[in-house]
């Protein structure tokens, strides 16, 4: 058989070996409850794709109510959600496979009817450049300090339900983007 460079372990400066460099890339695909409880069909989603790829990312999961930007979107945002994500992370770790909850805020990204009549916060109230997008509040000190404590919470969470890890999603125009980039 062909020594193709992918299928070998990686490890990992942290000392953590994924046993190929085949990752599944996160993929939101809003299977979840109104409140973001796992559903059996997101469990069985990731259990189908699990055990070839070395590691498994989650949608994203947001960390706090006012972080959800989609309609059926996970949620890392309260202790109540722990039986299902660790529910979801035993049908990811299958064999070999890395489980990793991916974990965000929208921020403007959202919109009064996701967040069910509240505002959308961000780093300012610039709206995004986005047709049909709702002027966001700025986030206060003391808020943008909650959030943060709501990501190191979320990942808690995340250790707790017995994912391998999470994964910080910056990118794709979202809150921690937002902070760097209007
Ligand atoms: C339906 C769909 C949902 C996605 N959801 C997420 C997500 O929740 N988090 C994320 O970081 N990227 C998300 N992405 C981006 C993908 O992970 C990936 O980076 C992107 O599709 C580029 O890879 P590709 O060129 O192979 O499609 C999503 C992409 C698609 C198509």
């Amino acid at each position: 058989m062909t020594n193709y460079q992918f299928l070998k372990p990686y490890t990992l400066r942290n000392g953590v070996t994924i046993a190929n460099r085949i990752a599944m890339s996160p993929m939101t695909e809003q299977s979840s409850f109104e409140d973001g409880t796992i559903t059996s069909d997101e469990t069985a989603y990731y259990n189908l794709r699990a055990g070839g790829v070395g590691m498994q990312i989650t949608g994203c999961a947001n960390v706090n109510d006012l972080g959800k930007g989609f309609e059926g979107e996970l949620s890392a945002a309260h202790e109540d959600m722990l039986p299902g994500l660790t529910k979801l992370a035993n049908a990811m770790k299958v064999g070999h496979t890395k489980a990793i909850l991916q974990i965000f805020s929208a921020g403007r990204m959202s919109n009064s009817k996701i967040l069910r009549g509240e505002q959308s916060v961000s780093a300012g109230n610039v709206q995004a450049d986005r047709p049909g997008a709702e002027q966001p509040r700025a986030l206060s000190t003391a808020e943008v300090e909650e959030t943060i404590m709501d990501f190191a919470k979320a990942t808690q969470l995340a250790i707790d339900a017995g994912f391998d890890g999470v994964e910080l999603h910056g990118a794709n125009t979202y809150l921690i983007q937002q902070f760097f980039s209007h």
